[in-house]
């Protein structure tokens, strides 16, 4: 077993949906948690161009993965056959590419920007659109470019952040109700800022092959807590795919509150 990580049996308050295979994976810090799942990934991306099939990912926002996505080009750039991999984004602030705020920007930047993939591999969610039209935009992007099952589309993989309120992509406990949606993707709002963003809903993430979250922090611990405690408020607690893996991988402070109770 890796010593950087503890496989644990951590008692989770996640329902598991039958057939639903879960893993909590803690890591001493966010770069060893960056640096293990960046190499699951670049085997995944391999395994599936081996076999000459698409692979497709949906990127998170926020500032988690920036370590991973850093590392995707810093490492893997050679390694991979980029022209199998489509990226597509969980969720994009209404802002255009090149405002600090665009997830988009920060992967682009950091990651997309710095291997050789065809641009039409990248699939971005135009932040300086009409919201309401862009939503409806990018559903047909996303159905185009994905395969469909149960009548929607699948990732093979969707990579979630989790803020300190549970939420998810832009699906905050204010709109909680939008992770239930029939929409592939709509238009949601932020509860603080007000500023608009375009999301992808909650029942394309759980129709995903695999999910994993990303979540590092002493800021995460208390709501990592609760909903691995069975506290099913959040949104982040929605998440429970009907049909695939769900992973969390946490770092030690993230973890803080839950690790006593799985054995390693
Ligand atoms: C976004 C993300 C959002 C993010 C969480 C965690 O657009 O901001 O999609 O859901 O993953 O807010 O953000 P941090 O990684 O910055 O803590």
């Amino acid at each position: 077993m890796n010593c950087n990580f503890k496989e644990q049996a951590v008692k989770t308050g996640i329902p598991n949906r039958t057939g639903m295979e879960k893993t909590v994976r803690i890591y001493d810090s966010p770069e060893e948690l960056a640096e293990a799942f960046a190499r699951e990934l670049a085997s995944s991306f391999r395994n599936a161009t081996e076999k000459g099939s698409v692979f497709t990912v949906a990127l998170s926002g926020g500032s988690t993965p920036s370590a991973l996505y850093s590392l995707l080009a810093e490492k893997y750039a050679d390694s991979v056959n980029w022209k199998y991999i489509h990226f597509f984004w969980g969720d994009e602030r209404c802002v255009p590419p090149d405002d600090p705020e665009s997830n988009y920007g920060m992967a682009f930047d950091k990651f997309l920007g710095r291997i050789d993939i065809p641009p039409g591999n990248i699939h971005r969610i135009a932040g300086e659109g009409i919201p309401s039209v862009e939503a409806l935009r990018y559903s047909g992007e996303i159905l185009l470019n994905t395969r469909s099952f149960n009548g929607l589309p699948v990732f093979n993989h969707f990579i979630l952040g989790m803020g300190e309120d549970g939420h998810i992509v832009s699906i905050f406990p204010s709109n909680r109700e939008m992770f239930h949606s029939d929409k592939i993707c709509d238009v949601a709002v932020h509860p603080v800022t007000g500023q608009k963003r375009i999301t992808v809903t909650g029942k394309v993430i759980n129709n995903s092959e695999s999910v994993t979250f990303l979540v590092t922090g002493k800021s995460k611990a208390e709501t990592v807590e609760r909903i691995f405690m069975k506290d099913n408020g959040f949104p982040a607690s929605d998440v429970m795919p009907y049909h695939g893996r769900l992973a969390w991988l946490l770092d030690k402070e993230a973890a803080s509150k839950i690790s006593g109770n799985g054995q390693c």
